[in-house]
């Protein structure tokens, strides 16, 4: 199974994707998680991608790119892979069918999970990952229930960053709800519920 899920910051790909990793145990590119490991190691991509992330600006095409191409080489990719965050626009959509075609492993599904602006900004402001395992959860979690690590706000999730982290999403991920349309793979599941209402429809969509 190939998918990409799409969706506004916060519209909850991250949870849900968690669910499908850790019943399936597929395969989850995460650009934004990648990115973040690359900042907290200050690696050469990690110090370019920092200054864009801060800002809610999406991060240069060609560094993406590489990231994902690089990822979807590896071992565990080759049984199928969740993307999570990637493509952001229509550049990466095209780069990305250009990948898969040659790597004979064309998209199954791209499913938008839908949720509507005001309820995003509320969860953002509410979201809490942890610094050791990433896992994501809210202001109700004073520790991790996975590992008991410290959670922590994301610099991108202040009040100042979110509203610009929404209107890129509206410039240049929001047309690939179109583009995907056109190639007849798009699913589309309403977010707005409990994360395992949701949950059940996304495995109905998917098949599972
Ligand atoms: P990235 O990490 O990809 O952030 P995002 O797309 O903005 O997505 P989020 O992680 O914020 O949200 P999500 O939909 O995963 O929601 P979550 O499940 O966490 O990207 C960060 C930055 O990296 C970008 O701004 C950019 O700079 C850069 N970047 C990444 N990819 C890039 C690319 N391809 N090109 C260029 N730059 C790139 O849920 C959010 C909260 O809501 C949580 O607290 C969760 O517990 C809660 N929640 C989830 N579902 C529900 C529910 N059903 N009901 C109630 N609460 C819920």
């Amino acid at each position: 199974m190939n998918i990409v899920l799409l969706g506004a910051p916060g519209a909850g790909k991250g949870t849900q994707a968690q669910k499908l990793v850790a019943d399936y145990g597929i395969a989850h590119i995460s650009t934004g998680d990648l990115l973040r490991a690359a900042v907290k190691a200050q690696s050469p991509l990690g110090i370019k991608a920092k200054g864009y992330m801060d800002a809610g600006e999406l991060v240069p095409d060609e560094l993406v790119i590489d990231l994902v191409k690089e990822r979807l080489a590896a071992d565990d990719c080759q049984e199928g892979f969740i993307l999570d965050g990637f493509p952001r626009n229509t550049a990466q959509a095209v780069s990305l069918d250009s990948e898969l075609s040659e790597l004979g492993k064309p998209l199954d599904s791209a499913l938008l999970v839908a949720v509507e602006p005001d309820v995003i900004v509320e969860r953002l402001s509410s979201r809490r990952t942890c610094r050791a395992c990433g896992f994501t959860g809210s202001t109700k979690h004073e520790s991790c229930p996975n590992c008991g690590g410290e959670m922590h706000q994301r610099d991108d999730d202040k009040p100042e960053t979110v509203q610009n982290r929404l209107d890129v999403y509206q410039s240049q991920t929001a047309p690939l709800v179109e583009y995907y349309r056109g190639q007849g793979i798009l699913m589309e599941v309403d977010g707005d519920r409990p994360v395992d209402e949701v949950y059940v429809d996304v495995k109905n969509l998917l098949g599972l």
